[in-house]
């Protein structure tokens, strides 16, 4: 049985669900930009740094790459189905604010963009399972369901490639660092149905 703990230092509380599942489509519209978003981000991890010197790169950005493509494909399946189109841009403050953590220099740069990607996963993972639970929509909670474990897989994946590009007491030092700024950027995004959006005050 695989463990399917989540290291991640605030848990996304029911409420917030509760929120999200009140405009459900445009909830998947935000959802169909991230793995949109996801699928570019392992091409562009790809393209930046192509495998020379990290063992499975090239494989494991393929293999997230055509995951997130497949993901992004069932969720406009969906939106078509019930009459949305996707628009043309889309806002991510609590991607951006996550992006402005990473270092320069070329293995800082590599380790905080394996890491800022292990945090959207990991976080979008806890919170597709969350609203798996919680919607009453059997077609979008099967969807949750499956993206779930896909998710926890590609946090997985990342965080072993970072393992590959410097120490474990490195690696650990630096994700820990990473997980307390993960938790305080999400608690200050602002409410609405979007899959990082933060907690709306509740009356
Ligand atoms: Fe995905
Ligand atoms: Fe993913």
């Amino acid at each position: 049985m695989a463990d399917f703990t989540l290291p991640l230092h605030s848990e996304t509380p029911a409420e917030w669900a509760r929120q999200v599942l009140q405009d459900p489509i445009a909830l998947l519209m935000d959802h169909a930009f991230l793995e949109k978003k996801a699928a570019n981000n392992a091409m562009a991890l790809l393209t930046r740094w192509p495998g020379e010197w990290v063992p499975g790169w090239l494989e494991a950005m393929t293999s997230v790459a055509r995951d997130e493509a497949n993901h992004l494909a069932q969720v406009i399946r969906i939106l078509n189905r019930r009459g949305a189109r996707l628009t043309r841009h889309h806002k991510n403050p609590y991607a951006n604010e996550l992006r402005d953590l990473v270092r320069k220099g070329v293995t800082e740069e590599i380790l905080d963009r394996l890491m800022v990607t292990a945090l959207i996963e990991a976080r979008s993972c806890e919170r597709f399972k969350l609203l798996g639970e919680m919607t009453e929509d059997e077609e979008i909670g099967k969807l949750y369901k499956a993206l779930y474990s896909s998710e926890f897989g590609h946090y997985k994946v990342f965080l072993k490639l970072a393992l590959k590009v410097e120490k474990k007491a490195v690696v650990e030092r630096r994700w820990l660092q990473m997980l307390a700024a993960e938790a305080k950027i999400l608690e200050r995004q602002e409410p609405g149905p979007r899959m990082h959006s933060g907690l709306a005050p509740v009356a």
